[in-house]
């Protein structure tokens, strides 16, 4: 077993400073948590994309303050070495920065979280800004932002031109400003991810942002092949467990049918002495 401790901010930072990489899975129930803290995976994300992998949405907009403290308490259980980051659904901090404080309080207090993340640019660093001043440490995410995904016009690469890519990069200095511990970049181009990671001193975690960043993060069921609606084209697969988790469903429907399965081995058995008094007494 892998001795593993918690992450804090500074040794991330420090580990910035020292050219180490980060990594980062999300998670969102126990037996994933579990299998993630086996690994020398540091931190794991309670991302809202649990609309679509865990609750079948079509997009993460519909995911509630509920749902989040429901997937980060079991996950924040399953993987106490890990430092765990749970998303603020859309919603919960959009409406007043007294709603940002209490929604982000009670992913931490209730539900454990060591951290909360939040979309968006220079628009939410006061949101942010606040937020750190109550004590609570805030990841950003900027770039493609899948909480404004009918503004953005769809799941599409961020800053590919000299405009759009230049507001990014303010937006990332506009938060670290605002005291965020770190920045997601998800979809966008490698010289800019590269380029926002050299200007600032805390970490960058990519996510379709190429190799230049800090870190990286993919969703836990694009990696291990578990969510067949959709591959992003930067999500690598691992492995690929859907196939072989439906062979083992079919096999096991199989031998329930043909009567194979329970078999001796897996039944439990009773002297026959004890099942003739059964008889006898009756
Ligand atoms: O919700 C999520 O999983 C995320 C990652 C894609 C960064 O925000």
């Amino acid at each position: 077993m892998m001795s593993k401790k918690k992450l804090t901010i500074p040794q991330m930072k420090a580990m910035k400073k020292a050219g180490k990489r980060f990594v980062m899975s999300t998670a969102y129930d126990y037996p994933s948590a579990l299998l993630i803290e086996k690994t020398d995976i540091e931190m794991i994300l309670v991302g809202d994309s649990l609309g679509m992998t865990m609750l079948g949405y079509d997009s993460t907009v519909p995911v509630t303050m509920e749902d989040m403290v429901h997937h980060i308490k079991p996950v924040v259980k399953g993987a106490p070495n890990c430092f765990v980051v749970g998303d603020l659904p859309f919603g919960s901090y959009n409406i007043s920065v007294e709603d940002a404080v209490r929604n982000s309080v009670k992913l931490m207090k209730d539900a454990g979280a060591d951290a909360v993340k939040l979309e968006g640019g220079e628009t939410v660093a006061e949101t942010v800004r606040v937020l750190v001043r109550a004590g609570i440490p805030v990841m950003a995410h900027i770039g493609l932002t899948p909480q404004m995904i009918s503004q953005l016009g769809g799941f599409k690469v961020q800053g590919r031109d000299a405009m759009s890519a230049r507001k990014i990069v303010e937006d990332a200095q506009a938060l670290e400003e605002a005291g965020a511990f770190g920045i997601v970049l998800e979809c966008v181009p490698a010289p800019i991810a590269k380029m926002i990671t050299e200007k600032l001193t805390i970490p960058t975690i990519g996510i379709g942002a190429g190799a230049g960043c800090d870190g990286q993060v993919l969703v836990f069921h694009d990696m291990l092949g578990l969510f067949e609606k959709f591959l992003p084209k930067f999500a690598k697969q691992y492995a690929n467990l859907g196939p072989t988790i439906v062979e083992a469903l079919s096999s096991y429907s199989e031998e329930v049918r043909t009567g194979c399965f329970p078999d001796e081995e897996h039944s439990f058995s009773m002297s026959l002495e004890e099942v003739e008094k059964i008889f006898k007494n009756s």
